[in-house]
């Protein structure tokens, strides 16, 4: 008789393929700690991972409340590889589904969005309603055991924030307004649902989604890679806010000659935005919401990044232009400025997540240090690592103030490091 080879151990996507060892250089107080393990940025086995653990696990953004405003109106969002629908019903309640016939699996909709006054399958033409329930179809009347009713389309939790569409796959998570956190506080002054989207641009970036969260996270790299920037919101100017939840907030300062962040610095005759106090006016806000939007509040619009994981090794980021409708309606209306001044922005960093991306993939490369400028990258860097280690240690964040000096500094990690020494 044969021996049955020992087959290898097939890992549940469930259970994480880093270790609490793996990122133990991570969790260290920030002047102690190493950034992510190289292999974090590169391994197939590590993307799948977060995608089924982080992506279809909670909450993740997943596009804007404007695209589906009216019954039958619709948009299609990537979230864990899915393409999910996300559809208004005509009882006026938004809803989102599987993009997935539940016949023969067919996907239904290929637009992008649009306006359907049903859901009917391009195969054999199955129908199911704006509410997902399927139609008798035909030719089924004779089977046994069909009921119609337990055959329509596999609904996804959804809810909204600022008119941002969250959905989530696991239909477990706690609820979003939990989840996110303090941002909810810091921005209910606004009523960013009511802004309108002027442009959308789409990178297909070739770099790991975690390296370009992180470069959001610090304007370490922006005297050299954005001068444009630099010059109307100096890279060491603004502070972090308070950040528990989802999201990581911070602002920087607009230089008194400027008025936004545009090619000029000028907002073309465009008001600040409703809700904006005149602290406001002199600030850009920039919050990471986990795991992927990028969420920049400026004096007079709102930009939002969507980053969508496609490969360990490559990124779907969709940049996005919101203005008040009212300034939108004035004939003089003018984002190109605006536009512009992102577009390049984008480019220079995608250029270097780029380039981090490839170096990270040597054999001589080994995890580096965090500078004192990138404690919100290492609070980044610490969601991930606590969330790979999946041990239920939530790490502190160690984010200091940008104006604090490098002595106080120093005595801080010292203390985090004696600290630690006595918990040992
Ligand atoms: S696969 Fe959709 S109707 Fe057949
Ligand atoms: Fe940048």
């Amino acid at each position: 008789m044969l021996d049955t080879p020992a087959m290898p151990r097939q890992r549940l996507l469930s259970e994480s393929p880093v270790s609490p060892e793996e990122v133990a250089g991570v969790r260290r107080p920030t002047v102690e700690a190493s950034v992510l393990p190289p292999r974090t940025f590169h391994d197939q086995d590590v993307f799948d991972y977060e995608q089924e653990a982080w992506f279809a696990g909670g909450w993740v953004s997943a596009g804007r409340e404007e695209d589906a405003l009216v019954p039958g109106q619709y948009f299609l969002a990537p979230v864990a590889g899915e393409n999910l629908i996300i559809a208004r019903g005509n009882d006026g309640q938004l809803r989102g589904f599987f993009n997935v016939c539940r016949h023969r699996g067919a996907t239904i909709l290929e637009e992008e969005s649009g306006t359907v006054p049903r859901f009917q399958c391009p195969y054999h033409a199955w129908v199911y309603n704006l509410e997902g329930t399927l139609k008798q179809p035909r030719h089924t009347e004779l089977l046994v055991d069909f009921d119609p009713d337990e055959w329509g389309l596999i609904p996804v939790r959804v809810d909204t924030w600022q008119g941002i569409v969250y959905v989530d796959l696991s239909g477990t998570a706690e609820p979003l307004h939990d989840f996110l956190g303090d941002i909810v506080r810091e921005f209910d002054r606004f009523d960013l649902g009511a802004l309108r989207r002027a442009r959308r641009i789409d990178y297909d970036v070739k770099a790991n989604w975690k390296a370009i969260v992180e470069n959001y996270q610090e304007c370490y790299h922006c005297p050299g890679v954005h001068p444009q920037l630099n010059r109307i919101t100096p890279y060491n100017s603004g502070s972090y806010l308070p950040s528990t939840g989802a999201a990581m907030n911070s602002y920087m300062e607009v230089l008194p000659q400027f008025e936004t962040l545009s090619m000029t610095g000028a907002a073309d005759g465009r008001e600040p935005m409703p809700g904006m106090t005149e602290d406001d006016h002199k600030r850009v806000y920039y919050s990471a919401v986990w795991p992927n939007l990028l969420f920049s509040l400026h004096p007079d619009y709102l930009m939002l990044h969507w980053v969508t994981p496609l490969e360990p090794g490559r990124t779907l980021v969709r940049c996005e232009w919101y203005f008040d409708p009212a300034e939108m309606a004035k004939p003089d209306f003018n984002p190109a400025e605006a536009i512009e001044f992102w577009d390049l922005t984008n480019r220079q960093d995608w250029h270097v997540c780029e380039l981090q991306q490839r170096g990270t993939k040597s054999r001589a490369y080994t995890a580096g240090r965090y500078s004192s400028m990138e404690s919100s990258v290492h609070g980044f860097d610490l969601m991930v690592a606590d969330r790979y280690a999946n041990d239920g240690v939530t790490t502190p964040q160690g984010r200091v103030s940008k104006q604090e000096s490098t002595a106080a500094i120093k005595d801080r990690a010292k203390r985090a490091v004696q600290g630690n020494a006595a918990a040992d």
